[in-house]
């Protein structure tokens, strides 16, 4: 069977209730780090991982993200009139030439589980990738690019995992460590979002995901976990045993950009790697 990942879902339609005011009229996957919105780095992460196929499980009220990747015909007449070459090729929003968008919606917050269930219909069976908008990996080699180059051999559901403090558990899916192969690591079971004290280490999943087809027929069960809602966690810990599960230690840094102190730290990272020298400098000066 092929591992080969062209699909990748974006679940886009929470309220992000952790970064208000910013967030009451602009979804926060629109919020910029350094010059392009969260959504645009998470797209280019996967088109940079080979994916065409862009899924976004989304609201109606979060109309801007879909505006962000359509044409902007007002914008185009008026570059193309100034002969503006360089902002016009910045209109393609990170999107590759031969990439197919599937917009869907999920009607009612009942978790993470119950918004990639939405994407259903467009993953076809196949195994598939997810990425968290407001987790953001830095690194040459993209986060998702890493997964999908190890999935091609091993399959399965696979989760990009880091270390987090011992008194964050309770924000995460937690794994239950096995064997340790490279940077693989076996996953014996999964709790979601632990107190400390319940926590079966303090390995951790972060917003990237590639997970085999069978997941939606368990999703499909719509089990509620951990807070009440169906939970991705509870579903890949359901197939352990059917499905090969491991965790990956990724290479690079993670920022949480669904909180106002990550979201800034990212901002600070990236103008750092992407900006000139007397940017550099200058945000140098600030910080002493
Ligand atoms: C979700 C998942 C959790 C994972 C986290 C990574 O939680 O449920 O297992 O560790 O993303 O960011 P959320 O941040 O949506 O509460």
């Amino acid at each position: 069977m092929s591992h080969k990942i062209d699909t990748v879902v974006f679940p886009v339609a929470g309220m992000g209730t952790r970064f208000l005011p910013a967030t009451k009229a602009v979804p926060k996957e629109m919020l910029p780090v350094v010059d392009r919105p969260l959504i645009q780095w998470a797209v280019e992460e996967a088109a940079a991982a080979g994916c065409t196929r862009f899924v976004f499980v989304t609201a109606p009220e979060k109309g801007a993200i879909m505006s962000h990747f359509s044409d902007a015909p007002h914008y185009q007449e008026l570059l193309e009139a100034r002969g503006k070459t360089k902002e016009l090729a910045l209109l393609e929003a990170g999107l590759p030439a031969n990439a197919e968008i599937i917009e869907t919606f999920q009607d009612a917050p009942l978790g993470l589980g119950h918004a990639i269930w939405c994407a259903r219909e467009a993953t076809d069976d196949k195994p598939f990738a997810v990425i968290l908008p407001d987790d953001m990996v830095q690194h040459t080699t993209g986060c998702l690019a890493q997964m999908t180059a190890q999935y091609e051999a091993i399959g399965g559901n696979l989760v990009a995992v880091e270390n987090v403090p011992a008194d964050q558990t309770y924000r995460y899916g937690v794994l239950d460590p096995g064997a340790e192969n490279g940077a693989l690591v076996e996953v014996k079971g999964l709790v979601e979002k632990p107190v400390p004290e319940d926590a079966p280490s303090t390995l951790a999943i972060i917003g990237r995901y590639i997970l085999d087809g069978q997941i939606m027929e368990t999703l499909s069960e719509f089990k509620k976990g951990a807070g009440g809602e169906i939970q991705i966690t509870d579903a890949m810990a359901e197939l352990i045993g059917t499905v090969p599960m491991n965790g990956f230690r990724f290479q690079g840094t993670r920022y949480d950009c669904g909180n106002r102190d990550g979201f800034l730290e990212a901002n600070l990272a990236f103008a750092l790697a992407h900006g000139d020298d007397a940017l550099r400098q200058r945000l140098r000066r600030l910080l002493d």
